[in-house]
C-alpha cells in the first residue's frame, strides 16, 4: 500500500532526509531565523525532492558546487507551501540558505514584558504537530527521521537550550552553542528555546532550565524527576536519550507540556508549590518512549503516541501515588472523554481512535486519542493480565525503537504477540468505530465516589461544606468541579469561589473548569478574572473551554471578541489560530 501522510507533501518514493547540519543565527530585532543548513539523504538522489516549507525566504540551494533549481506551489493556508527542489543527479547532499518568517507558526517571540524577569525577551519553538515546516524546509511528517547537529548564535548575555546534547559553549560577540542530536528524530521533535535562563542539576541525569526569578520553586518542585525515570524504565525498557531535563518556558506556552526529546517543555503554570502536577511530568517522560521512540507514522495514528502515553502515564501513577490515587484519575478521565465525546457528537469520526485524514490536524485533535487509546490498552491488558502485557510493552518498544509505525502495523504485532486480545477485545471497533464501548472495564474509585455523592447531594439542595472538602485530593476537586451541572445560581457560584478558596490558590485547572460554570451561569462579576486568565494564560487545555463556553452563553457572546484582540499578542499563533478557529465557527 502506498503510504501517504494528508498533513505533509512528503513523498516517499524520492527519499528521505537522513542527517542536517543546522546554522541558525537568532534575531531578536527582526524576529527571525538566518539558517544555513546542509542536509543528507538516506540514497543518492535523481531528478525532484519535495519539501514541507511555511513562509521560508529562500536565498540558495546547491548540490555539489552546483545551483540547484527550485520552484514554490501556492500557499495552503494549513500545508504552507511545497517546495520543489529540481535537478538532482545522484546527489546524496545539498545546502540551502534562507531565512524564517517573522510569522514563522512554530515560533514565539517575546518581548521582556512576557518574562518574569522583565529586562530579556525570550524565544521559543513548538513544533507538534506540522509546523518544523515554517523554521526549516523538511519532510515534515512523523513518518521521516533524521539526526542532526546544530551551531545556534544567540546575543551574548542570553542562552540556547535545544532538544539535544549540548556540546560546547563559544563565547564572542555572540554566544554560539553547540548541539548534536544523535538519536533520530521526526521533524515535530525539533526544538529551541532561547532566553535568559538559569540551569539546576536535580539528578545525575535530571535538570531544569528557568529563568533565574523561578528557578528555585522550579527545582523544588520537580527534585523527583529522577526516580520518574527509574520507575519509567521497568515499565518501558532503558531510557535511550541520555539526559532527561526540563525547560520552563513562560505562561504564554500554548501546552501543559511538550515531550521534546531530552529536554521537556514546560508551562510555568505547573509550579504549584505543591508537587502536584507529577502526572503532567509523568506524561511527558512517558512519551521519551511511546511517542519519541516509537512514533505514530501520521497524525492519523496520534492514538498510539497521546493513548500509549496517557497508558503509561496511569501506570507511573500507580508506583509513586498508590492505586486511590489512579483510580482516581481514570474516574476523572472516563468522565472527561464521555463530555468530549458528546461535545464532538458520539458519532464524529473525531471519536475513533484510527482518525480520519484530514491536513489540519492542530485544529482536529482532542482529548479523545489520549483517553479512548488509554481504555483501549486497559482492555488489552485485562484480556491478557498484567504481568503478559508488561512483557508485550517491552518487547513492543524494543522491537519498534526509533521507528514510526501505523495503527495497522500495531495491531499486526498486537495479533502476532497477544492473540488472545482479539478473542475478548473487539479490537476492530475500539480502533475504527465511533463512540464508546459499552462492553468495557469501568473505572472504580471510591475516592471519586465520594465526590459524587456530594454532587448528588447539592442537587437536592444540600451544598459541601468548606470542612468536607478541605482535605480533597486535587483531582476530587476537579472531579467535583467536572460534575457540576452546567449551570448554576450566581449565588453557588460565589458559594463554590469561597469554600474552593479559589482566589488564594494558583491552579489554572481549577480556575478553567469554575470560569466556564461561571460564565454559563450568568455570574458576570467572574470577567476581570477571565480576562486576567486570558491575558496571561496559554495551555489551551484550559483556555478554549473558556472561550467556548463565552460563545455559548448569551451574555458574554458580545465581550468574547473585544477580549480576544486585547490579548492576542501575547498568545502563542497555535492558541491564536484556535481561538480564531472557534470565532469563525460562531460567526462572530
Ligand atoms: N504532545 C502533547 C502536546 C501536543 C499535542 C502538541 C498535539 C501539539 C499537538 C503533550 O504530550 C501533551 O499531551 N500535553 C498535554 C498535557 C498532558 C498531561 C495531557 C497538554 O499540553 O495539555
Ligand atoms: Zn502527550
Amino acid at each position: 500500500m502506498e503510504f501517504k501522510d494528508p498533513a505533509s507533501y512528503t513523498d516517499l518514493s524520492q527519499g528521505k532526509i537522513q542527517h542536517i547540519d543546522f546554522h541558525i543565527s537568532v534575531d531578536f530585532s527582526s524576529r527571525t531565523f538566518d539558517i544555513k543548513a546542509r542536509y543528507q539523504l538516506q540514497e543518492p538522489m535523481h531528478g525532484s525532492l519535495f519539501l514541507d516549507s511555511f513562509k521560508i525566504e529562500l536565498k540558495e540551494a546547491n548540490t555539489n558546487g552546483r545551483k540547484l533549481e527550485w520552484e514554490f506551489d501556492p500557499e495552503d493556508e494549513i500545508l504552507g507551501q511545497r517546495l520543489h527542489l529540481k535537478g538532482f543527479e545522484g546527489d546524496s547532499t545539498f545546502t540551502l540558505k534562507f531565512r524564517t518568517s517573522p510569522e514563522a507558526r512554530a515560533l514565539q517571540w517575546l518581548d521582556e514584558s512576557q518574562t518574569v524577569g522583565g529586562k530579556h525577551p525570550f524565544l521559543f519553538s513548538q513544533c507538534q504537530a506540522i509546523h518544523a515546516r515554517s523554521i526549516f524546509p523538511c519532510q515534515d511528517s512523523p513518518s521521516v527521521r533524521f539526526t542532526y547537529s546544530a551551531e545556534v548564535e544567540v546575543p551574548q548575555e542570553l542562552v540556547a537550550a535545544m532538544a539535544a546534547e549540548q556540546i560546547e559553549v563559544q563565547e564572542g560577540k555572540q554566544t554560539t552553542f553547540l548541539f548534536k542530536m544523535p538519536q533520530p528524530i521526526p521533524s515535530y521533535l525539533f526544538a529551541l528555546g532561547v532566553g535568559n535562563l538559569a540551569f539546576r542539576e536535580l539528578g545525575p541525569r535530571t535538570g531544569i532550565y528557568a529563568e533565574p526569578q523561578t528557578i528555585e520553586a522550579a527545582a523544588w518542585e520537580f527534585a523527583e524527576n529522577e526516580t520518574k525515570i527509574v520507575e519509567a524504565e521497568k515499565l518501558l525498557g532503558p531510557y535511550l536519550w541520555g539526559r532527561y531535563d526540563l525547560l520552563v518556558l513562560p505562561p504564554s506556552f500554548p501546552y501543559g507540556g511538550m515531550e521534546n526529546p531530552r529536554l521537556t517543555f514546560l508551562t510555568p503554570t505547573a509550579i504549584l508549590g505543591t508537587r502536584g502536577q507529577t502526572s503532567l511530568i509523568s506524561h511527558e517522560l512517558a512519551h521519551a518512549w511511546t511517542g519519541n521512540l516509537v512514533t505514530n507514522a501520521t497524525w492519523q495514528d496520534f492514538w498510539l503516541n497521546e493513548g500509549w502515553t496517557t497508558y503509561a502515564e496511569t501506570r507511573i501513577t500507580e508506583v509513586l501515588e498508590g492505586t486511590d490515587s489512579k483510580d482516581l484519575h481514570l474516574a476523572f478521565n472516563e468522565k472527561e472523554l464521555i463530555k468530549i465525546m458528546e461535545r464532538v457528537g458520539m458519532n464524529s469520526p473525531q471519536t475513533c481512535l484510527k482518525l480520519p485524514d484530514e491536513k489540519d490536524v492542530d485544529s482536529f485533535a482532542t482529548s479523545i486519542p489520549y483517553y479512548k487509546g488509554c481504555f483501549f490498552l486497559q482492555e488489552c491488558e485485562y484480556a491478557v493480565g498484567r504481568e503478559r502485557f508488561d512483557d508485550f510493552i517491552q518487547k513492543y518498544m524494543a522491537s519498534f525503537q526509533f521507528q514510526s509505525l501505523t495503527t495497522e502495523a500495531f495491531l499486526d504485532f498486537l495479533k502476532a504477540e497477544l492473540p488472545e486480545v482479539f478473542e475478548k477485545v473487539d479490537v476492530h471497533k475500539w480502533i475504527y468505530e465511533p463512540g464508546l464501548i459499552e462492553e468495557r472495564h469501568k473505572p472504580k474509585s471510591y475516592l471519586f465516589d465520594e465526590v459524587q455523592q456530594t454532587l448528588r447531594d447539592y442537587e437536592k439542595g444540600v451544598k459541601p461544606t468548606k470542612e468536607q472538602i478541605q482535605n480533597w485530593h486535587r483531582y476530587q476537586v476537579l472531579s467535583f468541579l467536572q460534575g457540576l451541572p452546567k449551570k448554576i445560581s450566581v449565588e453557588d457560584c460565589q458559594y463554590f469561589d469561597d469554600i474552593l478558596e479559589l482566589k488564594k490558590r494558583n491552579d489554572i485547572a481549577f480556575f478553567s473548569f469554575f470560569y466556564v460554570i461561571c460564565i454559563a451561569s450568568g455570574y458576570q462579576e467572574i470577567l476581570p478574572r477571565v480576562e486576567q486568565f486570558m491575558a496571561n494564560i496559554g495551555r489551551m487545555l484550559y483556555v478554549l473551554p473558556i472561550v467556548r463556553a463565552m460563545i455559548g452563553t448569551d451574555w458574554s457572546r458580545g465581550y468574547i471578541h473585544p477580549l480576544f484582540e486585547r490579548v492576542r499578542d501575547r498568545h502563542h499563533q497555535i492558541t491564536v489560530k484556535a481561538i480564531e478557529g472557534l470565532l469563525k465557527k460562531a460567526e462572530l
